[in-house]
């Protein structure tokens, strides 16, 4: 196991897939390294790539909406993604992309130990959660996977998309802050 900073310097540097061919960042994470929460993104998108940090476009906003709609910071978790470099054209990150990359987020998580993990769409709660997972069958459900508690919301972008989710949404988010609040040490919910 890799520390954060020679973690951070080997995906700087990788080419384990063809993604690094066109990207202008790698898109590491960003957060405490104290967190009790990790969020679990996609990949990123040609904002994210362009600046180098996860969830700064549009979803971004949204994210932030989400998180702070239960009293959530962006500084008090940590925001990764499945694939640290943006697939071309937005599309999905292919499964051997996603096999190419995993190890640094098994480092991540390993470093991080988090409590909560919330996956944000299918790409990564499909990896995460596994079996037959179904976004929209399974949002907001909980598991258990090594004794840390994992949970999918529904992608920001698909929300942007289909906003009639919101109000599902929102009772999932609510179920997260109830985690929190059950499991979580020093991760403040603002009123
Ligand atoms: N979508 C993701 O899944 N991750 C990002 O960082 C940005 C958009």
């Amino acid at each position: 196991m890799l520390d954060w900073e020679a973690l951070e310097a080997a995906c700087r540097g990788c080419k384990n897939c063809s993604l690094w061919e066109g990207r202008t960042n790698v898109v590491f994470g960003v957060g405490s390294h104290r967190a009790e929460v990790l969020f679990i993104g996609e990949g990123p998108g040609e904002n994210e790539d362009l600046q180098g940090e996860p969830f700064v476009g549009r979803g971004g906003k949204l994210l932030d909406d989400m998180m702070g709609s239960i009293g959530l910071r962006r500084a008090d978790v940590y925001i990764a993604n499945m694939v640290k470099c943006r697939p071309p054209q937005n599309r999905d990150p292919m499964n051997a992309e996603v096999d190419a990359c995993l190890g640094y987020l098994r480092n991540q998580v390993a470093l991080l130990r988090p409590k909560i993990i919330v996956c944000l769409g299918r790409v990564a709660a499909a990896r995460v959660i596994g079996g037959d997972f179904k976004i929209s069958r399974d949002h907001g459900k909980w598991y258990d996977r090594g004794g840390t508690r994992v949970m999918a919301l529904f992608h920001p972008a698909a929300l942007l998309r289909d906003p009639r989710r919101r109000p599902e949404t929102f009772e999932d988010l609510k179920a997260l802050q109830a985690a929190i609040r059950e499991v979580c040490d020093h991760t403040p919910l603002a009123d």
